[in-house]
C-alpha cells in the first residue's frame, strides 16, 4: 500500500442490520454511513510514519499484557515529588485512586521542570488577540506570573481545597489563573466565557468558590463587552466568593466593591515572585469543570492530579506526535471547555510544547484568519472541531488556498462525530493530503483522549475514531442485556478504570454512581453514547443515548434548556430536543406552551424567549427554532414524549401514538411544524 493513498475499499459495518435503533440516533452520521457501504481508508504517510514517535502496532499488546504497568510507564513521564506505592487502589468500585502515596504538582510538571532544564526562553503561547496584537509567551515568564498570582491568592487566604472559579476570555492570563490555583492545591473551576453571569453564578454556588478571577471586558469581534459589571450584579448572592482578582483586558474601568475586588496588574506588582510549587497527593482535586448531563442541574466533574495529568501527557504526545523542539501546536478550542484544559494548557505544557493561542473566533476579522495564523507561526498541527471544519468547506477552499499551509503535518478532530465527507474535505484541502487524521472521542469525564488513531500507525477510515489507545478497554454491548457485541451497534462502555477518569461528580456522589456506574455495575463506565462496532472492530461513535445535545461541541441537556425556557413568565411548559443540523451537528429545537394562551405569542415573544435562554445559560444555548404549540404530547401519566417531537422535527414518519393522553396533538404539531418549516 502506498504512502497515504486510499486502500482497498471494505465494508465499514456502519449500516444498521437489526433496525433496532437506539433512540435518538437518526444522526446525519448514521444515515450518511448506512449509505455507504464502501469506505476507504488511509495509511499513515511514508514520510509521518518514518519520523513518529510510535510506528509499531507492538505498542497495543504491550499495554494489553499488563495495563497496570503500562500506566506506571506513562506516568514516569511526570516529575513526582514523591513516587507512588500504589499504582491503582480498586478496592471501593466506581470510586478508583491513582498512584496511591505519589506526590506531585501540576504547574511544576508544566512550568519548573522546563525553566530547570534550561528551556525557560522556550515559548509557550504565540498569542494572537482579535486586533492582530501578538505577544509571545515564554516558559519562564508563565513560571513567573503563576508564583506570582499564586501568592496574591495565598495572601487573599485561600488555600489547598479551596474552590477558585475562573471566567477568563483567550488570553494567556487563563493559563497564568489556572496554574496559581494548581501551584496552591486551590481546585480550579473555569467557566468557559460563552456561559452567562447567570452560569457563572450557579457554578460559584454549587462549588462554593472563595474567589473568582475574571476580566473588566471581553473583546468578541470588535467589541469589548462588560463582564465585570453583570457579574457585580449577581455575585452578591454568592458569599462563599470572598475574592475577585479582575484582568484589566480593555483600557476601560470597572466597578470595584473595596475589600473584595482587587486589580490583577496591582496585586502583582506587590507580591514576591517565589512561591514553591506544593507537591501534592496524586489524589488532590486539580479542577472541577461542570458539564451538562440528563437534568437541569450541571454535574460537577472532578479531576484528581496524577492520574489526570498522566493522561494528557501521555495522550497529547502519542496522539498527536508532538516534537517539543520543531513543532508549533495549535489547538483551537477553547480553555473554557475540558479540550482547553487538556490539550491547550496541560498536555501541551507538561510536554513543553509551543502552542499558538488565538482569541477569537473562525470568522472575525475574516474567514481565512485561521489560515493566517497558521501560515503566521507555522503550525504543524491543528486540532478542531467538525463544525468548524463543515463551516470552512461552506465559505469554500479558497480562502485556506490564499495561504501557505505546508507547514501542517498532523490534523485533529474532536467534540462530535466528523462525517466522512468532512473528514475528506480536511484532508484534501486544509491536510494537502499529507497529513493523517486522528478523529479524538473522549468526554470531560474521561478526562483525556480515550479513542483515536495513532497517527504512525493507524489506516484510518473517515467518520470512525478507530480503536482504543493503548491502555484504555472499551466496548460496544447490546443495550438490553450489556453483552459485548462483536459487531453492529450498542452502547458504547470503558471497561477498565483509567488514570485520567473523573474521580466522582463534585459534592454528588450518589448521582455519580447513577449515572456512570448502575446500568451494568460498578465495574463498567456507561458513556452515554450509542456506538457501532465494523467488522475490523473499529468503533464509529454515533452520538448521545441520553437527553444531552452537542451543539457546535457545546454539550448542553434538553433539561436546562427547558428550565430556562420555563423560567420566562409567560411559558408554561417547554419540550426541548436536538434537531440534525448541517453546520452544528445538532440545533436546539424547543417547543413551547403559553400561560393562559391559546394562540401563539408572536414573534416578538418568541425573540423574548431565545434571549431569555441566553441570558439564563448562554447565547450558544438559544434555540435555533422554537415553536409555539397549543399543547405538547404526553402520557397519561403527563411525560412528555420528546420521541415523538423529535419524529416531527425530523420530519420522519411519527412514531407509536397511542399511549398519548390526547392523540389529536401530534396532527396539531405537525400541520403547525410543516407550516414552521415553508
Ligand atoms: C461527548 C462529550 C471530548 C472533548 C470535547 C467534548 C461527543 C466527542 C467525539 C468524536 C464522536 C464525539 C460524544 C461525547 N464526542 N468527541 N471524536 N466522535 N463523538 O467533550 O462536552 O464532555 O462531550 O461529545 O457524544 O460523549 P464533552
Amino acid at each position: 500500500m502506498t504512502d497515504g493513498t486510499a486502500n482497498e475499499t471494505r465494508d465499514s459495518g456502519a449500516a444498521s442490520e437489526d433496525g433496532s435503533a437506539i433512540e435518538g440516533l437518526e444522526s446525519d452520521l448514521a444515515r450518511e454511513l448506512e449509505q455507504q457501504s464502501e469506505i476507504e481508508s488511509f495509511d499513515p504517510p511514508e514520510q509521518f510514519k518514518a519520523a513518529a514517535i510510535w510506528s509499531d502496532p507492538s505498542v497495543y499488546e504491550e499495554a494489553e499484557r499488563d495495563p497496570l504497568a503500562w500506566w506506571e510507564c506513562q506516568a514516569e513521564a511526570l516529575d513526582w515529588a514523591q513516587r507512588w506505592e500504589t499504582v491503582l487502589d480498586d478496592s471501593n468500585p466506581p470510586f478508583y485512586k491513582w498512584f496511591l502515596g505519589g506526590r506531585l504538582n501540576a504547574s511544576y510538571n508544566c512550568l519548573d521542570r522546563h525553566v530547570e532544564a534550561g528551556r525557560g526562553d522556550r515559548v509557550a503561547y504565540h498569542w494572537r488577540g482579535e486586533g492582530g496584537e501578538e505577544r509571545d509567551v515564554t516558559y519562564a515568564e508563565l513560571h513567573c506570573d503563576v508564583q506570582k498570582l499564586a501568592n496574591v491568592l495565598k495572601d487573599r487566604g485561600i488555600s489547598a481545597g479551596d474552590v477558585v472559579g475562573i471566567y477568563l476570555p483567550m488570553i494567556p492570563e487563563v493559563v497564568v489563573a489556572m496554574l496559581a490555583c494548581a501551584r496552591i492545591g486551590a481546585p480550579h473551576n473555569v467557566v468557559f466565557g460563552g456561559f452567562s453571569p447567570e452560569s457563572v453564578k450557579e457554578r460559584m454556588e454549587f462549588s462554593e468558590a472563595k474567589a473568582l478571577i475574571t476580566v473588566n471586558r471581553a473583546r468578541r469581534k470588535g467589541k469589548a463587552a462588560p463582564i465585570k459589571e453583570p457579574i457585580d450584579d449577581l455575585i452578591g448572592d454568592v458569599p462563599s466568593v470572598e475574592t475577585i482578582i479582575v484582568i484589566r483586558n480593555t483600557d476601560d474601568d470597572a466597578p470595584m466593591t473595596e475589600g473584595r475586588d482587587i486589580w490583577y496588574h496591582e496585586a502583582i506588582a506587590s507580591v514576591d515572585d517565589e512561591c514553591p510549587a506544593e507537591p501534592l497527593d496524586a489524589e488532590h482535586p486539580l479542577f472541577i469543570l461542570y458539564t451538562s448531563g440528563s437534568t437541569a442541574k450541571p454535574k460537577g466533574i472532578l479531576h484528581t492530579t496524577g492520574g489526570y495529568l498522566t493522561g494528557a501527557a501521555y495522550t497529547t504526545k502519542h496522539v498527536f506526535d508532538v516534537k517539543p523542539d520543531s513543532d508549533t501546536y495549535w489547538c483551537a478550542a477553547d480553555v473554557g471547555w475540558v479540550t482547553g484544559h487538556s490539550y491547550i494548557v496541560y498536555g501541551p505544557l507538561l510536554n513543553g510544547l509551543t502552542s499558538v493561542m488565538w482569541e477569537g473566533g473562525p470568522d472575525y476579522p475574516s474567514k481565512d484568519i485561521w489560515w493566517e495564523i497558521a501560515e503566521r507561526y507555522k503550525a504543524t498541527i491543528l486540532y478542531t472541531a467538525p463544525t468548524a471544519i463543515r463551516a470552512f468547506m461552506k465559505w469554500g477552499a479558497d480562502l485556506p488556498g490564499k495561504h501557505d499551509l505546508s507547514s501542517l503535518r498532523l490534523l485533529g478532530s474532536v467534540g462530535e462525530p466528523i462525517n466522512p465527507k468532512a473528514w475528506l474535505w480536511y484532508r484534501k484541502v486544509i491536510g494537502g493530503e499529507r497529513c493523517p487524521i486522528v478523529d479524538t472521542w473522549w468526554q470531560t469525564e474521561t478526562g483525556h483522549i480515550m479513542i483515536s488513531p495513532l497517527p504512525g500507525i493507524t489506516s484510518t477510515k473517515p467518520g470512525s475514531a478507530m480503536r482504543p489507545l493503548p491502555g484504555i478497554a472499551a466496548e460496544v454491548v447490546d443495550e438490553r442485556d450489556g453483552k459485548p457485541i462483536e459487531e453492529g451497534q450498542g452502547l458504547l462502555v470503558l471497561t477498565r478504570p483509567w488514570p485520567g477518569m473523573l474521580r466522582t461528580l463534585y459534592r454528588e456522589e450518589e448521582r455519580f454512581k447513577e449515572t456512570y456506574f448502575e446500568r451494568f455495575g460498578s465495574e463498567t463506565y456507561l458513556v452515554g453514547d450509542a456506538a457501532r462496532l465494523d467488522k475490523d472492530g473499529d468503533f464509529w461513535v454515533i452520538g448521545r443515548i441520553d437527553d444531552v445535545i452537542n451543539v457546535s461541541g457545546h454539550r448542553m441537556s434538553t433539561a436546562e434548556i427547558e428550565s430556562a425556557i420555563v423560567s420566562h413568565p409567560r411559558v408554561a411548559e417547554a419540550a426541548a430536543i436536538g434537531q440534525n443540523d448541517e453546520d452544528t451537528g445538532q440545533a436546539v429545537c424547543a417547543f413551547v406552551t403559553l400561560e393562559g394562551a391559546t394562540s401563539d405569542g408572536g414573534d416578538e415573544l418568541m425573540t423574548e424567549i431565545r434571549e431569555h435562554v441566553g441570558t439564563r445559560i448562554g447565547k450558544f444555548a438559544r434555540p435555533k427554532r422554537l415553536v409555539w404549540a397549543a399543547d405538547l404530547p404526553k402520557t397519561r401519566s403527563g411525560k412528555i414524549m420528546r420521541r415523538l417531537l423529535r419524529d416531527i422535527a425530523e420530519g420522519r414518519e411519527v412514531g407509536d401514538v397511542t399511549t398519548l393522553r390526547d392523540p389529536d396533538v401530534m396532527k396539531d404539531l405537525e400541520q403547525k411544524f410543516g407550516g414552521e418549516e415553508a
